[in-house]
């Protein structure tokens, strides 16, 4: 095994947005290390803060407090390798499947023929090779955001931030994402950062997940999930991981009383 390191550290990090005379406390002393390699979900009710969290490990927001550290560099502005996946898949509705895949690889510096190797990889790990050439409105939702995570993964980034990408999906597209991004993480093996309100989901995909409580928002439960991969969907019967799923929601359920 190759030694794990800490790759991310959030230390004391908070967030108050401050508009039009009111204040609100979004993100309170968020504090943890994630090591390298790590599936890491943040889990909490919605409004908790966790796409400000995200948003300031990704460099799109600044912390009010506190500093964010990502392979020992303090992070003061989005870095170019980091992959960022959100809730709407955001495809270039005029390009194909193929060229939205390699428009990261456009922006920075125009060559894509030497990333087409990759791009087949990736698409073909999610079964989408054979679409390359289908425009975005031509494929359902849950290929859209398979679609998104290949975009994130083309430049091979250290770290994919993705904040709720399957939640704008049905329930059976949701399950068939998990499945498959389960299975390109296995593959591709880089340190995830995922937001969810969907405590199965959040079981399912990761080593470890942090239990964000009511605003003021703080991390409430930090558990590691100790299931072997690669996991299939039939683990979601298992009585220890509807025992974990329980805790989990007393958990959540505390953090509302606060
Ligand atoms: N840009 C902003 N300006 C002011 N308040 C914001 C802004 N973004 C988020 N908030 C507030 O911060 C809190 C946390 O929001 P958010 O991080 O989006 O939560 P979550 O992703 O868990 O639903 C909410 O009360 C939200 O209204
Ligand atoms: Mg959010």
């Amino acid at each position: 095994m190759t030694p794990v390191s800490d790759f991310l550290t959030l230390e004391g990090v908070s967030k108050t947005y401050r508009a039009a005379g009111s204040e609100v406390q979004a993100v309170e002393q968020a504090a943890f290390t994630v090591p390298s390699g790590q599936f890491l979900s943040i889990l909490g009710p919605s409004g908790c803060g966790k796409s400000t969290l995200l948003s300031m490990i990704g460099g799109l927001e600044t912390p009010s407090t506190g500093e964010i550290i990502i392979g020992g560099e303090p992070v003061k502005a989005p870095r170019g390798d980091m992959g960022y996946v959100f809730q709407d898949a955001t495809l270039l509705p005029w390009f194909s499947v193929l060229d939205n895949v390699l428009f990261p690889v456009r922006l920075r510096d125009g060559r894509t023929e030497a990333y087409r190797e990759r791009a087949r990889e990736l698409l073909e790990s999610v079964g989408l090779w054979e679409f390359r050439d289908k425009r975005p409105d031509q494929l359902s939702g849950g290929m859209r955001q398979r679609v998104a995570i290949c975009r994130a993964l083309i430049t091979d980034p250290q770290i994919l931030l993705m904040d709720e990408p399957f939640s704008a999906l049905d329930a059976i597209s949701r399950d068939e994402m998990n499945v498959a991004l389960a299975a390109i993480w296995d593959r591709f093996h880089k340190t995830a950062i995922f937001v969810t309100h969907s405590i199965r989901e959040a079981v399912f995909l990761s080593d470890r997940i942090l239990v964000m409580s009511r605003r003021p928002s703080a991390i409430c439960h930090d558990v590691m999930v100790p299931f072997p991969r690669p996991r299939e969907a039939q683990i979601e019967s298992d009585p220890d991981f509807v025992r974990l799923c329980g805790t989990l929601r007393d958990k959540i359920e505390e953090g509302y009383k606060g």
